[in-house]
């Protein structure tokens, strides 16, 4: 958790807490989710990484245990708050760039927004894919403002992450569907 940017996004999401972020972001957020989720199937046993999960939104709406991993302590807290009266639910404040879990164990890894604060996303993907199963599934999206698209797709080859599918008339992200290689 070392560099200077790493440090400057932790202290600008401490910094913003968890009322505030909900405040300023919550129903773009929402939006996302609803379009996320249309894209898959939840079985009721599926085990859940969302990473850069931020003050636990998309965790609220899941049915099935979820871990979320942030590593902005405060919007952890919230989160905490959020999800305290679900027994299906764990948080973890640490980096996405190295995740503190075994491998081959989510079933699905959610990552909505995380990529443009990331000083390595290739390694933070490169993660993604190591806990996730072999026939499991994750969905990314990123800033449009942040990364064209010949970039968010090079991002995912360099990790060696194949596309299933990808949302194009959104108009804020990217928005895609992947499996491992
Ligand atoms: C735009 S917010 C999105 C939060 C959440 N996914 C949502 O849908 O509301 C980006 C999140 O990424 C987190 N974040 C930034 N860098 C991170 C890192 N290196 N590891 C883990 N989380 C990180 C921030 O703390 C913040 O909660």
């Amino acid at each position: 958790m070392g560099s200077n940017k790493k440090k400057e996004i932790r202290e600008f999401y401490d910094q913003l807490g968890g009322r505030l972020y909900d405040i300023r972001y919550r129903d773009e957020q929402k939006i996302k989710y609803g379009k996320l989720l249309n894209m898959i199937h939840l079985k009721p046993h599926y085990l859940i990484l969302d990473d850069g999960c931020g003050t636990g939104l998309l965790m609220k709406s899941l049915k099935t245990y979820a871990v979320g991993i942030d590593i902005s302590g405060n919007l952890i807290f919230t989160a905490r708050k959020r999800l305290k009266r679900r027994n299906y639910a764990s948080l973890i404040i640490s980096d996405a760039e190295e995740l503190p879990i075994r491998s081959n164990i989510f079933d699905i890894v959610f990552s909505v927004t995380l990529l443009q604060n990331l000083d390595d996303s290739v390694k933070s993907l490169k993660e993604m894919k190591r806990v996730v199963k072999e026939e499991g599934k994750i969905i990314v999206t990123a800033l449009k403002k942040a990364f064209n698209e010949f970039i968010f797709k090079k991002l995912l080859e360099t990790a060696c992450l194949k596309i299933n599918e990808i949302v194009l008339d959104d108009a804020f992200d990217w928005m895609a569907l992947i499996s491992s290689c």
